[in-house]
């Protein structure tokens, strides 16, 4: 499974060209992966996250904290020690160091200490695919003279050997896996023969719809990945050509048996192809230079300690280069272990296209491919590159993720110094010393006992224990322990032992704790505690003090109390007298111009010049709206009401009213707004009113009301959105905001986006109001934005906006992103579970058990796309990222979103033609041509999986013909 460019060949594909079939030639073609060559340009911080495109480059052993960018790629690699807590930096030895070998093998980190050591890779999405590598090159680093053998771990579960036949080779391995926490854990384990080492480690995202084959309970394992007909067995092809950064080793011919054919022109991939192959890879293929010659390619099964008949998945690219004359026809039979794979198969012109097993191939000792023309053609075979992946097992689940977070926060509080490493309860046979897990099989393992006694434990006792909600026993007996004991150790439900004996602890055993263990529910142990007070006498300095306390805060808390009386009392002695005189005033026709109110924004004082024949008096709205009859709605600013034009338009008048805490201010501003902004997702204002004391906006009428009724299922009539009129709803809301962002100059900043400021008209076409808190951004001149007063609503406010008091763009994009989940799960933006939640936390701390239907609004009956769920439920935690710099702009959510519609659309479009439901179909139900299927199979093994497939169900089961 290594690539090797000593031994070892037999891991990598033997491709060859024969002339009489099933007689496989000697040649052999080995690896050589001198990817980029050394480097070192600028130098930058490092950071524990994915950079802008989602890649996470780690050079392990690196010294120092500056990263640098690689020189064939221009990624940025950086040192390893925010990644890992353990281990040590070594360089390899001189005579290994080459002046072509890349700077990532210059130096490796080793794990002398502990069982299982493992980097931890942060801010990456629970449920998507990745694509991760690592690699080795051990160099003779620690004089040895002896590669190691160790194992390596994905998560919980094996990913592969490490088995470095000599100290000049390098070894890449690479995994396909699905992620279920919003983290991944690369463990390197020690097996007893030898210190494991590693040389780098990279991460890079892929669409959950490339790599059908790698979902969450099944990863795809690089057997070999072999790019046919470069002259230049140095032209290896990864990012940038490659965006996913696969590396694509050329496959030279020694024997020059076979020809090399290439274009210039780009080759295109399908829309919602499964492999996307880079355009460069395509753009070679090889032919046998014999027409009647075959092409020829094998490999040989290889054993795993863990899977005594691996599977393998093949995947073939095919383009053809050449623009063929009507009369030529290249056509051709793939064969397997000699029977017919896929029969009469002709390329694309220009378009790849790919051929891959169905399921993973078992059982043969021996892989052999040939591909040969058939009768009819007039041209030879050709073929342009093939991936070869074993099948690896990713069932086993991590622990419980809030039982992860308490005992990693235990064990940083404490600096636990034990084989505390990886995940806590998983495997089995790596569990971390001290605990006991329980491991259900319907559920994912829970940390039931923790022992960390004599463990010289010092500090108080964490509060995180508390988050360890499965536990029953909890020794930490005989440490260093000192301040009191936290009485919320009595709510853990399952608690039926504690043991604090032999510590320094202070204060009394609270009550919680006492009447647990005077009614047998909890053993409670605490002897050898000179300090704690176990009886009520001895607590008496205690009492004392808290005695003290009392005294003193009763006068605190009467003068407040009293100040708030009078100042209740005054404020309605003013309102009275307000009301009285608005009761007396009459309202003249005339008003001063809106423009001379004093405003404190520059922009609305400059320049509100709102057209008079938008203008309405109080008169006129009270017979547009009969005397104010029927409420449509209320907000901050006052109630909202029903109304008709003379001309029959139904309209919504909001009338600021006098208790509003919107004041004049956002009034003026939102009519100001409201007159220079046009776009069909806005909001549109049709007149104000600004007579006397009455304030009013007319806005277009929008009869399905706000999208959070629609969200809470208040509809009327019952019904619930579906995921497309979600999508809809969030793209047409994106491309508002992306208006106010990009389409205004200087920007605006809604600062209040929220479900109830999205309103829905007839068509549910959705539009964002309420534009009272808006503000303009201008860079130039940030003082104009920087406000005292932080505005917006909670659950939808920006955290860094509410550090910094600084609103921006990305604010609204946060806010934005609380919608989005909004759509996604039908729950509000702050949720009781049962304490009030963030609907963020909910949604993250689900979507760690790597499964999109934990959240998703049942009500949708799981009538949606899953890869664009999936990507909706991305782009809404990307936008809700903490630090803002990380969250796209509402360009790149309109973008994205435009994608999730099109996944949503073709799947309904596939829904009402063809059974897309098939669960063997996920990843092959986009037709993107007009041929037709023509599918055989010799066996069940060898069933094959067209990728432009129409027909969902191809593959399985006789193919007609
Ligand atoms: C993953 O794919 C395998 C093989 O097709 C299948 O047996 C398994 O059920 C799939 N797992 C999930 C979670 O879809
Ligand atoms: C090519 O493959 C087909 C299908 O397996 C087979 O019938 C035929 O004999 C092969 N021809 C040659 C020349 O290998
Ligand atoms: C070859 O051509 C004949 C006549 O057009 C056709 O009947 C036959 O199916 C073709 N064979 C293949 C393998 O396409
Ligand atoms: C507590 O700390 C003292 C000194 O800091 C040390 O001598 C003693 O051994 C510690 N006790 C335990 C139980 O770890």
């Amino acid at each position: 499974m290594l690539y090797m460019n000593a031994p070892l060949a037999s891991a990598c594909i033997d491709a060859m060209k024969q002339s009489k079939p099933r007689t496989m030639a000697a040649t052999r073609w080995l690896l050589h992966i001198c990817l980029a060559a050394a480097a070192a340009a600028g130098l930058l911080q490092v950071r524990a996250q994915p950079d802008s495109i989602g890649f996470i480059s780690i050079d392990c052993g690196l010294p120092g904290t500056a990263s640098y960018v690689d020189d064939t790629t221009k990624l940025s690699y950086a040192p390893d020690a925010v990644f890992t807590d353990a281990g040590s930096n070594h360089n390899i030895s001189a005579e290994y160091m080459t002046p072509t070998l890349s700077k990532r093998y210059h130096n490796v980190r080793s794990f002398p200490d502990g069982v299982r050591n493992c980097y931890t890779l942060r801010s990456i999405v629970a449920g998507l695919k990745y694509l991760i590598r690592a690699s080795f090159k051990y160099g003779n680093y620690d004089g040895l003279g002896r590669p190691p053998v160790f194992d390596l771990y994905v998560g919980v579960n094996l990913w592969s050997n490490v088995n470095v036949s000599s100290p000049d080779a390098e070894g890449i391995l690479e995994a396909i896996v699905v992620v279920p926490d919003d983290f991944v854990q690369v463990c390197l384990v020690n097996t007893g023969s030898g210190t494991p080492f590693i040389s780098a480690l990279e991460l890079r995202p892929m669409k959950s719809s490339l790599y059908p084959h790698a979902n969450a309970t099944q990863g795809l394992l690089l057997f070999d990945r072999r790019n046919f007909g470069p002259i230049d067995a140095a032209d290896i092809v990864r990012y940038p050509d490659d965006p996913h950064d696969r590396v694509w080793v050329p496959l030279v011919d020694a024997t020059t048996s076979w020809s090399s054919v290439s274009t210039a022109r780009t080759v295109l991939n399908f829309n919602k192809a499964s492999y996307e192959a880079p355009s460069k890879v395509m753009q070679t293929a090889i032919t046998p230079r014999n027409a009647s010659e075959n092409i020829f390619f094998t490999w040989n099964s290889q054993l795993r300690p863990d899977d005594p008949t691996p599977g393998y998945v093949a995947v073939l690219y095919f383009a053809e280069l050449d623009s063929l004359p009507s009369n030529a026809v290249r056509q051709f039979y793939i064969n397997l272990n000699g029977e017919l794979w896929y029969r009469s198969y002709s390329p694309y012109y220009l378009f790849t296209d790919t051929l891959h097993s169905l399921r993973p191939m078992r059982d043969y000792p021996q892989y052999n491919f040939s591909i040969n023309a058939t009768t009819n053609s007039t041209l030879p075979p050709i073929i342009n590159a093939v991936e070869v992946f074993s099948v690896i097992s990713t069932t086993n689940v991590g622990t419980d993720s809030q039982d992860v977070y308490a005992i990693t926060a235990i064990k940083e509080m404490y600096r636990v110094q034990k084989n505390w490493m990886g995940d806590p309860c998983g495997p089995k046979t790596l569990k971390w010393d001290g605990l006991t897990c329980s491991y259900a099989i319907s559920s994912t393992p829970r940390i039931t006992r923790v022992n960390i006694s004599f463990s010289g434990l010092d500090g108080d006792i964490s509060s995180s224990f508390t988050n360890l909600k499965a536990i029953q026993y909890l020794d930490l007996s005989h440490n260093n322990l000192t301040g009191s004991v936290p009485d919320t150790l009595s709510q853990l439900p399952s608690l039926t032992v504690l043991d604090l004996t032999g510590n320094q602890l202070s204060g009394s055993i609270p009550q919680g704790l006492l009447k647990r263990s005077q009614d047998g529910s909890l053993n409670l142990r605490y002897g050898d505690n000179p300090n704690l007070c176990t009886n009520a006498d001895s607590c008496h300095t205690v009492k004392g003090k808290s005695k003290l306390a009392v005294y003193i805060a009763v006068p605190v808390v009467l003068v407040v109390v009293i100040g708030l009386l009078v100042a209740l009392l005054f404020y309605f002695l003013m309102r009275r007298k307000k009301q009285g005189s608005t009761n007396n005033t009459v309202k003249p026709q005339n008003e001063t111009p809106v423009s001379h109110v004093p405003t404190g924004d520059t922009y609305v004082q400059s320049s509100l010049q709102l057209a008079e024949n938008r203008r309405y008096t109080y008169k006129e709205l009270k017979m547009i709206t009969n005397n104010f009859q029927r409420v449509l709605g209320r907000g901050g600013f006052g109630k909202v009401y029903d109304g008709f034009l003379k001309d029959g338009t139904q309209v919504a008048v909001k009338l600021r009213s006098d208790s509003s805490n919107q004041g004049v201010k956002e009034f003026l501003a939102e009519a100001q707004i409201l007159t220079r902004i046009h776009h069909k997702n806005l909001v549109s204002m049709i007149g104000y009113c600004k007579d006397g004391e009455y304030m009013a906006l007319v806005y277009e009428y929008m009869s399905e009301g706000t999208l959070q009724e629609h969200i809470a299922g208040n509809d009327r009539n019952r019904r619930y959105l579906t995921w497309k009129q979600r999508l809809r709803i969030a793209l047409e809301s994106a491309q508002g905001l992306e208006y106010l962002h990009k389409g205004c100059n200087p920007p605006l900043i809604h600062r209040d986006v929220k479900a109830t400021n999205i309103l829905l008209n007839t068509k549910l076409e959705a539009k964002i109001a309420d534009f009272g808190l808006s503000k303009t951004f201008n860079r130039d001149n940030e003082a104009h934005i920087s406000t005292n007063t932080l505005v917006g609503t909670p659950g939808y406010v920006d955290p860094e906006y509410q550090a910094t008091m600084q609103p921006t763009t990305k604010s609204d994009v946060y806010s934005f992103g609380v919608v989005l989940l909004e759509l996604v799960t039908g729950r509000q933006a702050i949720l009781f579970d049962p304490e009030p939640t963030s609907i963020i936390h909910w949604v993250r701390q689900r979507l760690a058990r790597g499964n999109i239907e934990d959240v998703v609004d049942v009500r949708m009956r799981g009538d949606y796309d899953i890869n664009s769920v999936w990507k909706a439920a991305d782009i809404a935690l990307k936008s809700t990222m903490q630090v803002s710099a990380q969250r796209p702009t509402m360009t790149d959510v309109v973008a994205q979103l435009q994608e999730c519609l099109q996944l949503e659309e073709v799947r309904s479009r596939g829904d009402a033609t063809a059974s897309s439901r098939d669960p063997n179909s996920g990843y092959n139900a986009y037709a993107t041509d007009g041929q037709s299927i023509d599918v055989s199979q010799s066996s069940s093994a060898f069933e094959m999986n067209h990728n432009l497939g129409r027909a969902p169900r191809m593959g399985i089961g006789p193919a007609p013909r």
